[in-house]
């Protein structure tokens, strides 16, 4: 069974058609009107009547769909002077069996009124597109101010407020600072705070990016540059970020033939892309962040030192939470708030002792570690107060060593059973030690070896052959 427009009365037809294009008109091959409606005619200032069955150049003056009728190619949103206005018309051939029989108009403006009238509307609508779009845009690319960032210490406060003074202004930025210290929030606060925040916010993981894929990412390829590449091309985060910042994360990962080629952006402040010959002018500020010791690797002749010196025009070392203990509390609890928000909780506290032990503990993996304690935590919680079961082994750990010093101090008397003292070869206690570093650090990372390695400060194939000797999985 045929359900075209069979299933439609056929008395229905006219009026849905003049629903469609509130003015229409239908020529057949010769030109010759064999329908037009009547709001075209009212338009025309003629009635249906009169026009119907005439040349449609006697009834439309500078029509085109007697032309249209011969051609067979269409025209939209055409400039049509009627009435001494201008109205815009669409014009479709009309083809049966593969022939053209005829042509079909509408107008889809009467006057340049009605279209600009049209065009405001759109042109709110786009406005008001293009202001969400950038609201969500920012939001989801740089999300963090300073006031995000938690810490009352002497030290951190001083750090923030270095920040902060220089947000303002171009100089590149270098953030040094041990892992999960802060050194990408301080980035985006960098920048929110700048006046080029409402522009591109563009990270660039150094580290995790293949070598062979960071040229081409950083500063994009021509049309056939290398065999795979793109049609037309890419542009490459530089251009990107243009008039933004770009962040250049793990900077002292960079291989060493990037970073020449870095140096020389910093330089022209212009790109290149693969393949392609002329220069391309950008403005970018660059936030570059470390956990390495970049003097110490320009010494060893791993970073130029050239390039060290453009990054380094702005120093700002974030301190590790170590050396601003007296934060942990306020910054558990902002952590807590956040983790809160993620799992659904309400309500949640910290016991008193497990604040005790959180102050003494010395956070290797900064504040990452101390977020990644509290969710674990939060994971094995029934009630709303986190105590010291809650903790991972390695702080409760800590608890053991502690109190029994405490308990013998406190008695104050000699204890009368000696443990023996147990004196081993130098190299069990040495691989015991490793051991147990290469655990708590696994700990530290929720089993992340990637970032295990990289806070035991090792290379991930001498990581990954210290696990297999040790039977760590
Ligand atoms: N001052 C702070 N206040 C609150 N949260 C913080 C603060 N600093 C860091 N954090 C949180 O700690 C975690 C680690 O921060 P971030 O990723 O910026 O560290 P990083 O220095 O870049 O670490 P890595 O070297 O491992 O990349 C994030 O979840 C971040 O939200
Ligand atoms: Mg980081």
């Amino acid at each position: 069974m045929n359900l075209g427009m069979e299933g439609i009365p056929y008395n229905w037809h006219e009026q849905i058609i003049n629903l469609l294009a509130e003015r229409i008109v239908v020529v057949d091959r010769d030109g010759i009107i064999l329908y037009i409606n009547e709001a075209y005619c009212e338009f025309l200032g003629t009635t249906v009547e009169e026009a119907i069955n005439r040349p449609v150049q006697d009834v439309i003056e500078n029509t085109r769909m007697h032309i249209i009728a011969k051609t067979g190619q269409k025209e939209l949103a055409a400039v049509h002077p009627i009435n001494g206005s201008e109205m815009v018309a669409n014009r479709f051939p009309l083809v049966v069996n593969g022939e053209i029989v005829g042509a079909l108009g509408t107008v889809m403006f009467r006057n340049p009124e009605e279209w600009r009238m049209y065009k405001t509307k759109i042109q709110n609508l786009a406005e008001e597109l293009n202001y969400y779009k950038t609201k969500v845009e920012k939001d989801l690319k740089s999300k963090y101010h300073f006031n995000g960032l938690i810490g009352n210490s002497p030290t951190f406060l001083a750090t923030k407020k270095l920040a902060e003074r220089i947000s303002a202004n171009n100089s590149s930025v270098l953030l040094i600072g041990e892992s999960g210290t802060g050194k990408e929030l301080f980035a985006h606060a960098i920048h929110n705070n700048s006046m080029r925040s409402s522009l591109p916010f563009v990270t660039i993981n150094c580290a995790s990016i293949p070598e062979h894929l960071l040229e081409s990412e950083l500063f994009g390829y021509e049309d056939g540059a290398f065999t795979g590449a793109k049609k037309g091309g890419k542009k490459g985060q530089f251009q990107v970020a243009n008039n933004g910042t770009i962040f250049l994360d793990e900077i002292g990962d960079m291989p060493l033939a990037m970073q020449s080629k870095l140096l020389r952006v910093l330089q022209e402040k212009e790109i290149q892309r693969i393949g392609g010959q002329k220069s391309i002018a950008v403005d970018v500020r660059i936030i570059a962040a470390t956990h390495r010791d970049l003097e110490k690797m320009v010494e060893e002749g791993k970073f130029r030192q050239d390039l060290y010196y453009r990054l380094n025009v702005i120093k700002i070392e974030i301190p590790p939470l170590r050396k601003r203990k007296e934060d942990i509390p306020l910054i558990s609890l902002g952590l807590l708030k956040k983790l809160e928000g993620i799992f659904y909780r309400k309500g949640i506290e910290l016991s008193s002792d497990v604040i005790k032990r959180l102050m003494q503990h010395t956070w290797p993996g900064n504040i990452r570690e101390l977020e990644n304690v509290l969710e674990r935590a939060i994971n094995v919680l029934d009630g709303k107060i986190i105590d010291l079961a809650h903790l991972p082994l390695y702080l409760r750990d800590l608890e053991l060593d502690n109190t029994c010093v405490k308990e013998t101090n406190k008695e104050n008397k000699p204890s009368t059973i000696k443990p023996p003292l147990q004196v081993q070869p130098l190299k069990e206690t040495l691989a015991k030690v490793e051991k147990d570093s290469i655990l708590q650090a696994l700990d530290v990372t929720n089993g992340n070896k990637q970032e295990a390695a990289k806070l035991l400060e090792i290379g991930k194939t001498s990581f990954y052959e210290k696990c297999k000797l040790y039977g760590i999985n």
